[in-house]
């Protein structure tokens, strides 16, 4: 009976490497992820200070979500924790840049859903539902204690996704949150941008028609020494999607951008929330595959096209970071910068491309001089040498 007690606490607790986004904020390093509070590390020495509260607006049990969002109008750091269950309970913060809380909304989404990002606009915090189902047999062994619990839920093949608008604290608007079906049991992990012109909010998004938790970016099968993000474990891919909802009408409609399997879908950082025309990714080279990823995508999402590189059969892209030069006004002025994985060379590069002209490929690669596995998110940070 001890050990099944045991077995049962450990299950309830998620392993907390700290290691998903990290993001500059408050004179801090926060590297975080969505098994609890962030770490805050000193921005230059990069020595840990330990679990970041700020200013103890969170209790030490939050489960912050990794991705939060620059206000820069407003000079806030927008993020958000989230309770799991039948009724999935989020908390939406605004923090000041010394770290000190601004405001904080809760709200409740009916059903067990997973999320990781959130996007905003002037007037509205935006989440998708991505909807969850257990998995029986697997929730009894993670109870247990001899499964991880995230391996006990599945995407939710038969129920339709939705979308929230959750009016902010500052909205004038005086409108109450409301829900929009998306009309297909869509998964989505990253969103873009949103923007809202009039009555009309324009959101975008990588979305996954069928997505399997636990194969994501070739990871599994999983075995020590063994690595091939070719390995992916099934599911359909992820594509650009453009959702515009018109708030006053009550009228949501969507269309698929592009066929290029994308994710990690990045836009200007200052211009978070505005209506930008061009959004960054990385991108699989197989139109019918989620991964791996071996290209760099700019978007025009004005006119509808892309321009792309190819990293090379062998190597494979993470995330792709926007750097605007500094000064500059014009949207697309400025580096975008990518970790490039080279599993032959044992090594990672950082390869850095002129932002407006990408397919031309890297204008420098700097190799790391320590190998460290292949990743996906990462930050920039104009102000901090080390
Ligand atoms: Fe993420």
């Amino acid at each position: 009976m001890y050990i099944l007690i045991y077995r049962w606490n450990r299950a309830k607790i998620f392993k907390v490497p700290a290691n998903t986004c990290v993001i500059e904020w408050a004179d801090n390093l926060l590297c975080l992820h969505e098994g609890g509070l962030p770490y805050a590390l000193d921005p230059k020495t990069l020595e840990t200070k330990g679990q970041y509260s700020f200013q103890n607006s969170l209790a030490a049990n939050v489960s912050f979500l990794a991705h939060t969002r620059l206000d820069k109008d407003n000079n806030r750091l927008l993020g958000c924790s989230v309770v799991p269950g039948r009724h999935t309970r989020l908390t939406v913060y605004e923090f000041r840049s010394d770290g000190s809380l601004y405001s904080q909304i809760e709200h409740s989404i009916a059903g067990l859903c997973y999320l990781h990002d959130f996007c905003f606009t002037k007037n509205f915090y935006i989440f998708t539902s991505s909807y969850l189902q257990w998995k029986p047999l697997s929730l009894i062994k993670a109870l247990a204690g001899f499964e991880s619990l995230p391996k006990a839920v599945t995407s939710h093949t038969f129920k339709d996704a939705d979308l929230f608008l959750i009016p902010r604290p500052d909205s004038k608007l005086d409108l109450e949150p409301v829900s929009y079906s998306l009309n297909e049991p869509l998964f989505t992990i990253h969103l873009g941008n949103a923007s809202e012109e009039d009555d009309k909010v324009a959101i975008y998004t990588c979305s996954f028609k069928d997505f399997v938790i636990g194969n994501e970016f070739g990871y599994y099968p999983c075995r020590p020494g063994y690595f091939d993000p070719r390995a992916n474990g099934g599911g359909a891919p992820q594509y650009l999607l453009r959702i515009e909802i018109d708030w006053k009408r009550n009228h949501l409609n969507k269309k698929w951008i592009d066929h290029t399997a994308c994710d990690f879908p990045e836009v200007h950082p200052h211009r978070e929330g505005k209506k930008c025309r061009y959004l960054y990714a990385c991108a699989s080279a197989f139109d019918d595959l989620p991964f791996p990823f071996q290209l760099v995508v700019k978007y025009d999402l004005f006119q509808e096209t892309k321009e792309i590189w190819h990293c090379g059969k062998t190597d494979f892209v993470g995330e792709v970071i926007f750097i605007p030069k500094m000064d500059v006004e014009e949207e697309d002025v400025g580096y975008l910068m990518a970790a490039i994985y080279r599993p032959k060379g044992r090594c990672v590069e950082f390869a850095i491309f002129d932002s407006q002209q990408v397919a031309k490929g890297p204008i420098c690669r700097i190799r790391s001089p320590q190998p460290f596995p292949y990743g996906f998110h990462g930050s920039f940070a104009e102000d901090v040498v080390a």
